[in-house]
Protein backbone atom coordinates (compact mmCIF):
# COMPACT_ATOMS: atom_id res chain seq x y z
CA UNK A 1 0.00 0.00 0.00
CA UNK A 2 1.57 3.61 -1.31
CA UNK A 3 2.16 6.10 1.00
CA UNK A 4 1.07 9.32 0.09
CA UNK A 5 2.53 12.35 0.84
CA UNK A 6 1.42 15.51 0.17
CA UNK A 7 4.68 17.47 1.56
CA UNK A 8 7.67 16.37 0.03
CA UNK A 9 8.73 19.00 -1.76
CA UNK A 10 11.69 19.82 -0.58
CA UNK A 11 14.64 21.55 -2.66
CA UNK A 12 18.53 19.49 -2.62
CA UNK A 13 19.39 23.89 -1.67
CA UNK A 14 17.56 23.32 1.66
CA UNK A 15 18.84 20.09 2.89
CA UNK A 16 22.29 21.75 2.76
CA UNK A 17 24.10 22.45 5.91
CA UNK A 18 25.59 25.49 6.43
CA UNK A 19 28.93 25.59 4.58
CA UNK A 20 32.06 25.40 7.59
CA UNK A 21 35.24 27.86 7.80
CA UNK A 22 37.77 26.98 5.40
CA UNK A 23 40.20 23.54 6.70
CA UNK A 24 42.49 21.11 5.35
CA UNK A 25 41.59 17.77 5.86
CA UNK A 26 44.43 15.27 6.99
CA UNK A 27 43.77 11.82 5.87
CA UNK A 28 46.57 9.00 7.63
CA UNK A 29 46.10 6.08 5.45
CA UNK A 30 45.15 8.18 2.32
CA UNK A 31 46.07 5.15 0.08
CA UNK A 32 44.10 2.78 2.02
CA UNK A 33 41.03 0.57 1.50
CA UNK A 34 38.65 3.15 3.45
CA UNK A 35 39.75 6.34 1.62
CA UNK A 36 40.02 5.17 -1.61
CA UNK A 37 36.90 3.01 -1.52
CA UNK A 38 34.62 5.83 1.03
CA UNK A 39 36.01 9.28 2.26
CA UNK A 40 37.21 10.17 -1.40
CA UNK A 41 34.55 9.60 -2.89
CA UNK A 42 32.05 11.19 -0.48
CA UNK A 43 34.30 14.38 -0.47
CA UNK A 44 34.06 14.02 -4.02
CA UNK A 45 30.60 14.07 -3.94
CA UNK A 46 30.15 16.66 -1.41
CA UNK A 47 32.67 19.02 -3.68
CA UNK A 48 29.73 18.32 -6.79
CA UNK A 49 26.98 19.35 -4.30
CA UNK A 50 28.59 22.77 -3.52
CA UNK A 51 28.97 21.80 0.26
CA UNK A 52 32.55 22.03 0.81
CA UNK A 53 33.88 25.76 1.33
CA UNK A 54 36.30 27.09 -0.77
CA UNK A 55 39.67 26.88 0.22
CA UNK A 56 38.99 23.25 1.98
CA UNK A 57 41.76 21.25 1.17
CA UNK A 58 42.56 17.22 1.09
CA UNK A 59 46.00 16.31 2.40
CA UNK A 60 46.67 12.59 1.84
CA UNK A 61 49.00 11.39 3.85
CA UNK A 62 50.54 7.74 3.72
CA UNK A 63 53.71 5.98 3.59
CA UNK A 64 53.58 5.00 -0.29
CA UNK A 65 55.62 7.00 -2.78
CA UNK A 66 53.64 9.15 -4.13
CA UNK A 67 53.52 13.02 -5.68
CA UNK A 68 50.21 15.73 -5.83
CA UNK A 69 49.46 13.99 -8.95
CA UNK A 70 50.18 10.12 -8.51
CA UNK A 71 47.61 10.73 -5.56
CA UNK A 72 45.06 12.75 -7.52
CA UNK A 73 45.46 9.80 -10.73
CA UNK A 74 44.17 7.53 -7.58
CA UNK A 75 41.78 9.38 -6.23
CA UNK A 76 40.15 9.54 -9.84
CA UNK A 77 39.99 6.19 -10.33
CA UNK A 78 37.96 5.30 -7.13
CA UNK A 79 35.85 8.76 -7.47
CA UNK A 80 34.71 7.65 -10.94
CA UNK A 81 33.49 4.02 -10.61
CA UNK A 82 31.92 5.25 -6.84
CA UNK A 83 30.99 9.14 -6.65
CA UNK A 84 27.50 8.63 -4.74
CA UNK A 85 25.15 9.04 -7.41
CA UNK A 86 27.00 11.80 -9.29
CA UNK A 87 28.47 11.82 -12.32
CA UNK A 88 31.17 13.05 -12.71
CA UNK A 89 31.86 15.73 -15.27
CA UNK A 90 35.16 16.78 -16.44
CA UNK A 91 34.80 20.62 -14.95
CA UNK A 92 33.56 18.71 -11.65
CA UNK A 93 36.59 17.17 -11.11
CA UNK A 94 39.50 19.56 -12.45
CA UNK A 95 37.71 21.69 -9.31
CA UNK A 96 38.01 18.76 -6.85
CA UNK A 97 41.57 17.71 -8.06
CA UNK A 98 42.62 21.01 -7.24
CA UNK A 99 41.77 20.38 -3.35
CA UNK A 100 43.64 17.19 -3.30
CA UNK A 101 47.89 16.89 -2.33
CA UNK A 102 49.94 14.72 -0.91
CA UNK A 103 52.19 14.20 1.82
CA UNK A 104 54.37 11.36 2.12
CA UNK A 105 55.79 10.34 5.77
CA UNK A 106 55.68 7.71 8.20
CA UNK A 107 52.76 8.11 11.50
CA UNK A 108 55.73 7.57 14.30
CA UNK A 109 57.88 10.16 12.69
CA UNK A 110 57.93 13.64 14.35
CA UNK A 111 59.90 15.31 11.61
CA UNK A 112 57.51 14.11 9.42
CA UNK A 113 54.89 15.93 11.13
CA UNK A 114 56.86 19.12 11.67
CA UNK A 115 57.00 18.89 7.21
CA UNK A 116 53.44 17.92 7.33
CA UNK A 117 52.99 21.36 9.79
CA UNK A 118 55.50 23.36 7.67
CA UNK A 119 52.89 22.72 4.60
CA UNK A 120 49.55 23.28 6.40
CA UNK A 121 50.97 26.85 7.32
CA UNK A 122 52.50 27.68 3.52
CA UNK A 123 49.28 26.89 2.20
CA UNK A 124 47.08 28.26 4.55
CA UNK A 125 49.63 31.72 4.34
CA UNK A 126 49.13 31.75 0.08
CA UNK A 127 45.53 31.46 0.21
CA UNK A 128 45.04 33.78 3.74
CA UNK A 129 42.97 31.36 5.28
CA UNK A 130 43.67 30.28 8.74
CA UNK A 131 45.11 26.72 9.14
CA UNK A 132 42.28 25.16 10.63
CA UNK A 133 43.25 21.25 10.43
CA UNK A 134 40.58 18.14 10.52
CA UNK A 135 42.79 15.17 11.03
CA UNK A 136 41.10 11.54 9.55
CA UNK A 137 42.55 8.50 11.21
CA UNK A 138 41.50 6.27 8.54
CA UNK A 139 44.75 3.53 8.96
CA UNK A 140 44.54 0.29 10.76
CA UNK A 141 43.99 0.90 14.53
CA UNK A 142 47.73 0.08 15.32
CA UNK A 143 48.93 3.42 13.93
CA UNK A 144 45.91 5.39 15.86
CA UNK A 145 48.40 6.12 19.02
CA UNK A 146 52.05 6.87 17.04
CA UNK A 147 49.85 9.41 14.67
CA UNK A 148 47.84 10.68 18.13
CA UNK A 149 51.76 11.35 19.59
CA UNK A 150 53.34 12.50 16.34
CA UNK A 151 50.35 15.32 16.23
CA UNK A 152 51.39 16.21 20.25
CA UNK A 153 55.06 16.22 19.70
CA UNK A 154 55.07 18.32 16.03
CA UNK A 155 52.58 20.55 17.87
CA UNK A 156 49.87 20.06 15.06
CA UNK A 157 47.28 19.09 18.10
CA UNK A 158 46.27 22.69 18.53
CA UNK A 159 43.35 25.23 19.16
CA UNK A 160 39.85 25.32 19.96
CA UNK A 161 37.80 22.17 18.33
CA UNK A 162 34.11 22.17 19.01
CA UNK A 163 31.25 24.17 17.71
CA UNK A 164 31.97 27.64 19.37
CA UNK A 165 35.23 28.55 17.37
CA UNK A 166 37.20 30.53 19.52
CA UNK A 167 39.82 33.11 17.54
CA UNK A 168 42.60 31.53 15.81
CA UNK A 169 43.20 27.71 13.81
CA UNK A 170 41.13 24.75 15.51
CA UNK A 171 41.98 21.23 14.94
CA UNK A 172 39.93 18.39 15.30
CA UNK A 173 40.42 14.42 15.06
CA UNK A 174 38.02 11.95 13.18
CA UNK A 175 38.92 8.43 14.81
CA UNK A 176 37.25 5.33 12.24
CA UNK A 177 36.26 2.25 14.34
CA UNK A 178 37.48 -0.46 15.59
CA UNK A 179 37.89 2.02 18.84
CA UNK A 180 39.47 -0.27 20.51
CA UNK A 181 39.64 -4.09 20.98
CA UNK A 182 38.51 -4.84 24.71
CA UNK A 183 37.47 -1.75 27.25
CA UNK A 184 41.07 -1.57 28.18
CA UNK A 185 42.47 -1.03 25.17
CA UNK A 186 39.58 1.12 24.63
CA UNK A 187 39.81 3.45 27.81
CA UNK A 188 44.47 3.65 26.68
CA UNK A 189 43.29 4.98 23.39
CA UNK A 190 41.23 7.57 25.32
CA UNK A 191 43.51 8.19 27.35
CA UNK A 192 46.29 8.96 24.66
CA UNK A 193 44.18 11.00 22.65
CA UNK A 194 42.69 13.16 25.47
CA UNK A 195 46.50 14.18 26.42
CA UNK A 196 46.58 16.69 23.18
CA UNK A 197 42.31 16.78 21.94
CA UNK A 198 40.08 18.12 24.23
CA UNK A 199 37.01 15.91 24.43
CA UNK A 200 35.26 18.53 22.27
CA UNK A 201 37.73 17.91 19.20
CA UNK A 202 37.53 14.52 19.80
CA UNK A 203 35.01 12.61 16.94
CA UNK A 204 34.83 9.32 17.01
CA UNK A 205 33.14 8.01 13.66
CA UNK A 206 30.28 5.20 13.32
CA UNK A 207 29.45 5.33 10.11
CA UNK A 208 25.68 4.12 10.94
CA UNK A 209 25.06 6.98 12.58
CA UNK A 210 25.40 9.35 9.38
CA UNK A 211 22.86 6.88 7.77
CA UNK A 212 19.83 8.72 7.00
CA UNK A 213 17.35 5.67 8.16
CA UNK A 214 18.96 6.10 11.42
CA UNK A 215 19.10 9.39 11.58
CA UNK A 216 14.83 8.85 11.13
CA UNK A 217 14.77 7.38 13.99
CA UNK A 218 14.82 9.91 15.81
CA UNK A 219 12.36 11.30 13.41
CA UNK A 220 10.17 8.78 13.42
CA UNK A 221 9.87 8.31 17.51
CA UNK A 222 9.65 11.91 18.43
CA UNK A 223 7.99 13.67 15.93
CA UNK A 224 5.00 11.43 15.81
CA UNK A 225 2.53 11.43 19.01
CA UNK A 226 1.48 8.13 17.98
CA UNK A 227 4.79 6.33 18.09
CA UNK A 228 5.99 7.67 21.79
CA UNK A 229 2.95 6.71 24.24
CA UNK A 230 3.25 2.80 23.25
CA UNK A 231 7.07 2.79 23.40
CA UNK A 232 7.27 0.94 26.10
CA UNK A 233 6.88 -2.29 27.67
CA UNK A 234 3.30 -2.26 28.10
CA UNK A 235 2.84 -2.36 24.45
CA UNK A 236 5.77 -3.64 22.74
CA UNK A 237 6.89 -7.22 22.92
CA UNK A 238 10.30 -7.42 21.97
CA UNK A 239 12.53 -6.22 19.19
CA UNK A 240 14.76 -7.27 16.75
CA UNK A 241 17.63 -6.08 14.45
CA UNK A 242 19.30 -7.92 11.97
CA UNK A 243 22.31 -6.69 10.01
CA UNK A 244 22.87 -9.21 7.51
CA UNK A 245 25.37 -9.02 4.91
CA UNK A 246 25.98 -10.94 1.99
CA UNK A 247 30.15 -9.94 1.62
CA UNK A 248 32.77 -12.33 3.26
CA UNK A 249 35.77 -11.64 4.52
CA UNK A 250 38.14 -11.46 1.53
CA UNK A 251 40.53 -9.10 1.02
CA UNK A 252 40.27 -7.85 4.42
CA UNK A 253 40.85 -11.12 6.45
CA UNK A 254 43.90 -10.08 7.80
CA UNK A 255 42.09 -7.59 10.03
CA UNK A 256 38.66 -9.30 10.15
CA UNK A 257 40.64 -12.90 11.90
CA UNK A 258 41.73 -10.49 14.96
CA UNK A 259 37.96 -8.81 14.99
CA UNK A 260 35.34 -11.12 14.72
CA UNK A 261 31.51 -10.35 14.19
CA UNK A 262 31.12 -9.06 17.76
CA UNK A 263 34.01 -6.82 17.88
CA UNK A 264 33.25 -5.79 14.01
CA UNK A 265 29.79 -5.05 14.10
CA UNK A 266 27.84 -5.64 17.88
CA UNK A 267 30.07 -3.34 19.74
CA UNK A 268 29.63 -0.19 17.58
CA UNK A 269 27.24 -0.47 14.75
CA UNK A 270 24.53 -2.72 16.70
CA UNK A 271 24.86 -0.90 20.33
CA UNK A 272 24.40 2.69 18.53
CA UNK A 273 21.26 0.75 16.58
CA UNK A 274 20.03 0.04 20.19
CA UNK A 275 20.57 3.62 21.73
CA UNK A 276 17.96 4.97 18.94
CA UNK A 277 15.77 2.57 19.41
CA UNK A 278 15.65 2.20 23.53
CA UNK A 279 16.69 5.64 24.61
CA UNK A 280 14.24 8.40 26.83
CA UNK A 281 13.63 11.52 24.20
CA UNK A 282 16.47 14.61 24.79
CA UNK A 283 15.98 17.78 26.22
CA UNK A 284 17.05 19.08 22.58
CA UNK A 285 19.41 18.06 19.77
CA UNK A 286 22.34 19.00 20.84
CA UNK A 287 25.18 16.80 21.20
CA UNK A 288 25.42 15.81 24.49
CA UNK A 289 21.37 15.54 24.82
CA UNK A 290 21.30 12.93 22.18
CA UNK A 291 24.66 11.58 23.65
CA UNK A 292 23.32 11.96 27.49
CA UNK A 293 20.35 9.85 26.33
CA UNK A 294 22.60 7.13 24.87
CA UNK A 295 24.86 6.36 27.40
CA UNK A 296 21.55 6.03 29.86
CA UNK A 297 20.51 2.94 27.63
CA UNK A 298 24.06 1.50 27.33
CA UNK A 299 24.38 1.84 31.38
CA UNK A 300 21.15 0.02 31.29
CA UNK A 301 22.04 -2.86 29.46
CA UNK A 302 21.94 -6.33 31.24
CA UNK A 303 25.98 -7.79 31.18
CA UNK A 304 26.37 -11.29 29.55
CA UNK A 305 28.80 -12.28 32.62
CA UNK A 306 31.35 -14.47 30.84
CA UNK A 307 30.36 -17.97 32.78
CA UNK A 308 26.97 -17.42 30.63
CA UNK A 309 28.41 -15.74 27.79
CA UNK A 310 28.99 -19.37 25.81
CA UNK A 311 25.47 -20.43 26.25
CA UNK A 312 23.57 -17.55 25.45
CA UNK A 313 25.70 -16.26 22.49
CA UNK A 314 25.22 -17.83 19.46
CA UNK A 315 28.69 -17.09 18.02
CA UNK A 316 28.81 -19.17 13.81
CA UNK A 317 31.31 -19.15 11.23
CA UNK A 318 30.40 -19.87 7.54
CA UNK A 319 31.50 -22.86 5.13
CA UNK A 320 31.66 -23.22 1.61
CA UNK A 321 28.48 -22.56 0.02
CA UNK A 322 26.63 -21.38 -2.78
CA UNK A 323 25.36 -18.08 -3.26
CA UNK A 324 23.46 -16.73 -6.37
CA UNK A 325 24.43 -19.99 -8.22
CA UNK A 326 28.26 -19.35 -7.12
CA UNK A 327 30.07 -21.34 -5.16
CA UNK A 328 31.71 -19.83 -2.51
CA UNK A 329 34.81 -20.69 -0.09
CA UNK A 330 34.39 -21.47 3.73
CA UNK A 331 35.66 -18.42 6.05
CA UNK A 332 38.70 -21.16 6.87
CA UNK A 333 39.92 -21.03 2.77
CA UNK A 334 40.43 -17.57 2.65
CA UNK A 335 44.11 -16.48 2.70
CA UNK A 336 45.06 -15.00 5.76
CA UNK A 337 42.41 -17.24 8.03
CA UNK A 338 44.31 -19.87 9.24
CA UNK A 339 42.10 -23.62 8.79
CA UNK A 340 41.55 -23.67 12.63
CA UNK A 341 40.28 -20.31 12.89
CA UNK A 342 37.21 -19.71 15.66
CA UNK A 343 36.81 -16.80 14.74
CA UNK A 344 33.66 -15.91 14.53
CA UNK A 345 31.32 -14.30 11.05
CA UNK A 346 28.11 -14.87 13.04
CA UNK A 347 26.50 -13.77 16.48
CA UNK A 348 22.93 -13.89 17.64
CA UNK A 349 22.24 -12.93 21.34
CA UNK A 350 19.36 -11.69 23.37
CA UNK A 351 19.66 -8.46 25.31
CA UNK A 352 17.68 -6.76 28.08
CA UNK A 353 17.70 -2.62 28.85
CA UNK A 354 17.06 -3.12 32.84
CA UNK A 355 14.73 0.35 33.32
CA UNK A 356 11.29 1.19 33.23
CA UNK A 357 10.27 1.27 29.99
CA UNK A 358 11.60 -1.55 28.69
CA UNK A 359 11.72 -3.75 31.84
CA UNK A 360 11.07 -7.47 30.83
CA UNK A 361 11.48 -6.63 26.77
CA UNK A 362 14.01 -8.97 24.84
CA UNK A 363 15.89 -7.46 22.29
CA UNK A 364 17.22 -10.38 19.98
CA UNK A 365 20.01 -9.16 17.57
CA UNK A 366 22.02 -11.42 14.96
CA UNK A 367 24.35 -10.37 12.16
CA UNK A 368 26.36 -12.38 9.85
CA UNK A 369 28.68 -12.43 6.43
CA UNK A 370 27.98 -14.60 3.96
CA UNK A 371 24.07 -14.47 4.62
CA UNK A 372 21.22 -14.50 1.53
CA UNK A 373 20.71 -11.06 1.94
CA UNK A 374 22.21 -7.85 2.04
CA UNK A 375 19.66 -6.25 4.93
CA UNK A 376 19.87 -4.33 8.04
CA UNK A 377 16.21 -4.29 9.74
CA UNK A 378 14.90 -3.33 12.78
CA UNK A 379 11.84 -4.21 14.18
CA UNK A 380 9.19 -3.23 16.93
CA UNK A 381 6.92 -6.55 17.44
CA UNK A 382 4.09 -4.90 19.40
CA UNK A 383 2.20 -7.23 22.31
CA UNK A 384 -0.68 -9.38 20.55
CA UNK A 385 -3.93 -9.02 20.58
CA UNK A 386 -6.22 -10.97 22.78
CA UNK A 387 -7.26 -13.90 20.91
CA UNK A 388 -10.89 -13.73 22.15
CA UNK A 389 -12.52 -12.41 19.48
CA UNK A 390 -10.83 -13.92 16.05
CA UNK A 391 -9.48 -16.97 17.12
CA UNK A 392 -11.87 -19.54 15.84
CA UNK A 393 -10.85 -21.36 12.86
CA UNK A 394 -10.57 -19.95 9.74
CA UNK A 395 -9.31 -17.04 10.97
CA UNK A 396 -6.50 -18.42 13.50
CA UNK A 397 -4.50 -16.71 15.87
CA UNK A 398 -4.17 -13.17 14.75
CA UNK A 399 -0.72 -11.89 14.27
CA UNK A 400 0.81 -9.10 16.18
CA UNK A 401 1.48 -5.85 14.45
CA UNK A 402 5.28 -5.20 13.97
CA UNK A 403 6.86 -1.91 12.47
CA UNK A 404 9.79 -2.71 11.06
CA UNK A 405 12.33 -0.35 9.85
CA UNK A 406 14.36 -0.79 6.51
CA UNK A 407 18.05 0.84 7.51
CA UNK A 408 19.32 -0.72 4.46
CA UNK A 409 18.86 -1.10 1.49
CA UNK A 410 15.38 0.31 -0.11
CA UNK A 411 15.86 2.54 2.72
CA UNK A 412 12.22 2.89 4.35
CA UNK A 413 9.50 2.11 7.24
CA UNK A 414 6.92 -0.21 7.30
CA UNK A 415 3.80 -1.41 9.09
CA UNK A 416 2.07 -4.65 9.51
CA UNK A 417 -1.91 -4.24 10.30
CA UNK A 418 -4.59 -6.80 10.04
CA UNK A 419 -8.06 -6.41 7.78
CA UNK A 420 -10.97 -8.49 6.92
CA UNK A 421 -10.83 -9.95 3.60
CA UNK A 422 -13.74 -8.72 1.86
CA UNK A 423 -16.50 -11.67 1.95
CA UNK A 424 -18.96 -13.29 3.87
CA UNK A 425 -17.00 -14.86 6.08
CA UNK A 426 -14.80 -13.02 8.94
CA UNK A 427 -11.34 -13.63 7.79
CA UNK A 428 -8.16 -11.71 8.06
CA UNK A 429 -5.38 -10.80 6.53
CA UNK A 430 -1.86 -9.14 7.27
CA UNK A 431 -1.56 -6.28 5.28
CA UNK A 432 1.69 -3.61 5.21
CA UNK A 433 1.66 0.09 5.08
CA UNK A 434 5.03 1.08 3.52
CA UNK A 435 7.37 4.29 3.16
CA UNK A 436 9.91 3.80 0.94
CA UNK A 437 12.63 6.82 1.15
CA UNK A 438 13.39 6.29 -3.07
CA UNK A 439 9.69 5.89 -3.70
CA UNK A 440 8.77 9.70 -1.68
CA UNK A 441 12.22 11.16 -2.21
CA UNK A 442 12.64 10.56 -5.55
CA UNK A 443 16.32 9.86 -4.66
CA UNK A 444 18.75 7.63 -2.61
CA UNK A 445 19.90 9.08 0.61
CA UNK A 446 23.28 10.59 0.58
CA UNK A 447 26.15 8.31 1.93
CA UNK A 448 26.79 8.13 5.47
CA UNK A 449 30.24 9.37 4.77
CA UNK A 450 29.31 12.42 3.54
CA UNK A 451 26.94 13.65 6.37
CA UNK A 452 29.55 13.09 8.93
CA UNK A 453 32.22 14.46 7.32
CA UNK A 454 29.97 17.51 6.98
CA UNK A 455 29.57 17.26 10.15
CA UNK A 456 32.90 17.27 11.94
CA UNK A 457 33.45 19.95 9.50
CA UNK A 458 31.07 22.05 11.40
CA UNK A 459 32.07 21.12 14.61
CA UNK A 460 28.96 19.08 15.22
CA UNK A 461 29.87 15.98 17.27
CA UNK A 462 25.78 14.96 17.18
CA UNK A 463 26.31 11.85 15.26
CA UNK A 464 29.81 11.10 16.99
CA UNK A 465 30.04 8.58 19.59
CA UNK A 466 31.46 10.43 22.98
CA UNK A 467 33.84 8.64 25.61
CA UNK A 468 31.93 7.28 27.92
CA UNK A 469 29.54 5.60 25.25
CA UNK A 470 32.52 4.15 23.75
CA UNK A 471 33.30 2.39 26.96
CA UNK A 472 29.52 1.86 28.10
CA UNK A 473 29.65 -0.21 24.92
CA UNK A 474 32.60 -1.76 25.85
CA UNK A 475 31.63 -3.10 28.91
CA UNK A 476 28.85 -4.78 27.58
CA UNK A 477 30.81 -6.52 25.05
CA UNK A 478 33.93 -7.07 27.00
CA UNK A 479 32.71 -9.82 28.89
CA UNK A 480 30.95 -11.39 26.27
CA UNK A 481 34.29 -11.84 24.50
CA UNK A 482 35.58 -12.97 27.53
CA UNK A 483 33.69 -16.00 28.20
CA UNK A 484 33.89 -16.77 24.56
CA UNK A 485 37.52 -17.17 24.77
CA UNK A 486 37.28 -18.93 28.32
CA UNK A 487 35.21 -21.68 26.85
CA UNK A 488 37.05 -24.57 26.38
CA UNK A 489 37.23 -25.24 22.45
CA UNK A 490 34.98 -22.07 21.88
CA UNK A 491 31.74 -23.02 20.70
CA UNK A 492 31.24 -22.04 17.37
CA UNK A 493 28.27 -22.94 15.32
CA UNK A 494 28.97 -23.65 11.27
CA UNK A 495 26.10 -22.25 8.50
CA UNK A 496 26.62 -22.62 5.28
CA UNK A 497 27.11 -19.54 2.87
CA UNK A 498 24.25 -18.86 1.87
CA UNK A 499 21.79 -19.72 4.41
CA UNK A 500 20.81 -17.46 7.42
CA UNK A 501 23.25 -18.26 9.97
CA UNK A 502 23.08 -21.50 12.12
CA UNK A 503 20.17 -23.62 13.59
CA UNK A 504 21.19 -22.48 17.25
CA UNK A 505 20.20 -18.84 16.30
CA UNK A 506 16.68 -20.07 15.28
CA UNK A 507 16.48 -22.31 18.97
CA UNK A 508 17.99 -18.77 20.39
CA UNK A 509 14.82 -17.09 19.82
CA UNK A 510 12.18 -19.83 19.24
CA UNK A 511 12.89 -20.78 22.79
CA UNK A 512 10.98 -17.86 23.51
CA UNK A 513 7.98 -18.56 21.25
CA UNK A 514 9.49 -15.89 18.67
CA UNK A 515 10.60 -16.21 15.27
CA UNK A 516 13.07 -14.12 13.29
CA UNK A 517 11.05 -11.40 11.01
CA UNK A 518 11.29 -11.82 7.69
CA UNK A 519 10.17 -8.14 5.80
C1 LIG B 1 32.08 -1.98 8.72
C2 LIG B 1 32.57 -3.36 9.03
O1 LIG B 1 32.17 -1.16 9.85
O2 LIG B 1 30.73 -2.04 8.30
C3 LIG B 1 32.42 -4.26 7.82
O3 LIG B 1 33.94 -3.30 9.40
C4 LIG B 1 31.00 -4.25 7.32
O4 LIG B 1 32.80 -5.60 8.13
C5 LIG B 1 30.53 -2.81 7.13
O5 LIG B 1 30.97 -4.92 6.08
C6 LIG B 1 29.06 -2.77 6.83
O6 LIG B 1 28.71 -1.46 6.47
P1 LIG B 1 27.45 -1.19 5.56
O7 LIG B 1 27.33 0.28 5.51
O8 LIG B 1 27.73 -1.84 4.24
O9 LIG B 1 26.31 -1.87 6.26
Amino acid sequence: MPLTLDDVSFSQAEQRLPLSKPFTLVVFGASGDLARRKLLPALCALDCDGQLPAGARILGFARSDMTDDSFRDEVRKSASLSCHGHKLGEQQWQDFSARLLYFRGQYDSVSDFRGLQQRIEDLARQSGQPANCLFYLATPPGAFAPIVRSLKASGLARGSGGKVEQAGPWSRIIVEKPFGRDLQSALDLNAEIRQCFAERQIFRIDHYLGKETVQNLMVLRFANSVFEPIWNHKYIDHVQVTVAETLGAEGRAGYYDKSGAVRDIVQNHMMHLLCMVAMEPPGSLDADAVRNEKVKVLRSLRRIEPHCAASSVVRGQYTAGLMDGRDVPGYRQLKGVGPDSMTETFVAFKAFVDNWRWSGVPFYFRTGKRLPERRTTISIHFRPVPQVLFNAPPTGPVAANVLAIRVQPNEGISMEFQVKVPGMAMRIQRLKMDFSHAEAFGAEPPEAYQRLLLDAALGDQTLFTRDDEVEEAWKFVSPILEGCAMQPGEKLAFYEAGTWGPKEAFDLIADDGNRWHVT
